[in-house]
């Protein structure tokens, strides 16, 4: 099993290993960005969504365990993107992938013109579906709006850019999304980001679990893992080739993983399954993901990328 290829490629940057963390999870302070670039089974980093400033985000409780995921409303907090710029334009022995996120459109065109300034070469990744910052909806829910900012951005944004996607549930909403991102030089597309706005109610206590908007939250862990194989699988089929995916969402066993490849996945992030587990879940991922392939004779990611069967 030892020798199964498990590589994925960005841009022509090769990740050794298909494994990420999910912009969120493990990778708010540079000790826990240092920490999965040392995990051997992780591929590389990102980073969390860097605001131009230094954000606290939402109050607390704000992450919730459930049984089958989590509920959050960070609010993104990070160390602003001076703290992320300076730790990716170190030289890493892995892929780097700087995950910005404004808080308004204008925030959005101001980071991407600070990085294309700076000597950073790496990937950067526009996150264009938190849910959770009070007041501020998701900029991918409004095709006509993502399509005028990345118009504005690529005029002048010259390096590697990706963009981290909400979910989508109507196939026409696939439709039209495809339609916008298919018209720029994009490296990839990450999806998906958390289920936004979902509720838990604690029948006990009669109450939310967490404190922002309510109790409304973003909703990850394996409860998502559906509607992120059907995300990965929707774009791959409407994106250009030289789009790739980061497939994000619900990855809770190797199967999970396998399965997100198969809709065409070319790397895999965990992010609730991090939390819950720590570092140690990406040995025990690689472990059942290469058994999987082993039986079935599968040598590399692309003896089975993309391949899903219908019928
Ligand atoms: C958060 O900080 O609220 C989560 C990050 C995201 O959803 O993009």
């Amino acid at each position: 099993m030892s020798n199964l290829d498990l590589s994925g490629q960005i841009n022509g940057q090769q990740f050794e290993h298909l494994f990420l963390n999910a912009s969120g999870v493990h990778c708010q302070s540079t000790t826990e960005l240092d920490d999965l670039l040392n995990h051997p089974a992780v591929g590389g980093i990102v980073t969390k969504s860097a605001t131009l400033e230094k954000r606290d985000g939402n109050p607390a409780p704000r992450y919730y365990e459930l049984a089958d995921g989590s509920i959050n409303s960070m609010g993104l907090p990070n160390f602003g993107y001076d703290y992320y710029i300076d730790y990716v334009k170190q030289s890493h022995a892995k892929p780097t992938i700087l995950s910005v996120a404004g808080l308004s459109a204008a925030d959005d065109v101001q980071l991407l013109h600070q990085i294309q300034a700076s000597d950073y070469a790496g990937l950067t990744e526009l996150n264009l579906s938190c849910p959770n910052v009070i007041g501020k909806p998701q900029m991918a829910y409004d095709y006509a709006g993502t399509e005028a900012l990345l118009k504005e951005i690529f005029a002048f944004f010259k390096k590697p850019l990706g963009v981290k996607l909400p979910p989508y549930f109507d196939l026409v909403h696939f439709d039209q999304i495809a339609a916008v991102l298919n018209q720029f030089p994009l490296t990839h597309v990450n999806t998906i980001n958390s289920v936004g706005n979902g509720l838990w109610v604690d029948v006990a206590s009669e109450s939310v679990v967490i404190k922002p908007k309510g109790g409304f939250g973003g909703l990850g862990g394996r409860m998502v893992l559906l509607t992120a194989l059907a995300n990965v699988r929707a774009l791959r089929q409407r994106l250009n080739d030289s789009i790739k995916i980061i497939g994000t969402g619900g990855v809770k066993t190797g199967a999970d993983v396998f399965a997100h490849i198969l809709c065409g996945a070319e790397l895999v992030s965990v992010g609730t399954q991090l939390q819950v587990e720590g570092l140690s879940v990406y040995d025990r991922l690689t472990t059942e993901l290469s058994r999987i392939m082993a039986d079935k004779g599968y040598h590399s990611l692309s003896d089975f990328r993309g391949k899903l069967k219908t019928i």
